[in-house]
């Protein structure tokens, strides 16, 4: 089979793209497994991830790297944190936050399956709800769907992003306004966002999801 190296720990599969399982055997929402060379690989499905469909869209950077330290905001069942568990690596570690108590039930399945995956059902807008247990981290990751998505980022990366750290943000812009274009809500989110951060690199993720843009962006204050 042949298999490339996209970035270091995520991987293209005869075109279909795949990380190392860092769990044997163990699926998250029933992706599908393959064993090459003594190496167990799950596939990564663009239409159940937003970072696996920029991956596909072309990004160009993957700051998520073996032993990063990944806030990450949304978390749900844990579907796109498993992907980031197993790039980071056990020397890594996924602070994964949820509010929603259904989400939470079947995410600390996962989280108590994956070691470097930590739950914390907690509002992303109440920083001081998780701030005991998150340090300062590389990356913090966001995918809430809120009007105030934007806010939220900022106040997290004021509170856990080292500098020059990374931000990566699924903006949905129907969460903010379902009466306005999806380009003049990306527009004023990332407007607001350049105060703080240095935006890297800006993917429309359909066909993938709808009226999402992914955003990544550097850190400056
Ligand atoms: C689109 S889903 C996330 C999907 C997930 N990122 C993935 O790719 O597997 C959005 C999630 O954010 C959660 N959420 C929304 N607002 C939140 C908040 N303020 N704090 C914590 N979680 C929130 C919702 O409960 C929902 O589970």
């Amino acid at each position: 089979m042949k298999i490339e190296e996209k970035f270091k720990g995520v991987f293209f599969i005869e075109g279909r793209l795949a990380t190392r399982n860092l769990v044997k055997d163990f699926k998250v929402h029933g992706e599908r497994l393959a064993s090459i060379e003594g190496v167990q690989y799950r596939y990564w499905d663009p239409y159940r991830s937003k970072l696996a469909a920029a991956v596909i869209k072309g990004m160009k950077e993957m700051p998520i790297k073996a032993g990063s330290r990944v806030l990450y905001l949304g978390a749900a069942a844990g579907v796109t944190p498993s992907f980031i568990s197993d790039i980071v690596g056990e020397r890594g570690v996924v602070y994964c936050v949820e509010f929603a108590p259904r989400s939470m039930r079947d995410l600390l399945y996962v989280c108590e399956k994956r070691g470097n995956m930590l739950p914390l059902l907690a509002d992303a807008r109440k920083t001081e709800q998780y701030g005991e247990e998150v340090g300062k981290v590389d990356i913090i990751y966001e995918d809430v769907a809120q009007p105030d998505q934007e806010d939220i980022m900022i106040k997290n990366a004021q509170k856990f992003l080292r500098r020059g750290g990374y931000a990566i943000l699924a903006i949905k812009s129907q969460s903010v306004d379902v009466t306005k274009q999806p380009k003049e809500i990306y527009e004023k989110l990332l407007g607001r966002l350049e105060k703080h951060f240095e935006i890297l690199e800006c993917y429309e993720l359909s066909p993938f999801d709808k009226d999402h843009l992914f955003v990544l962006m550097k850190y400056t204050q």
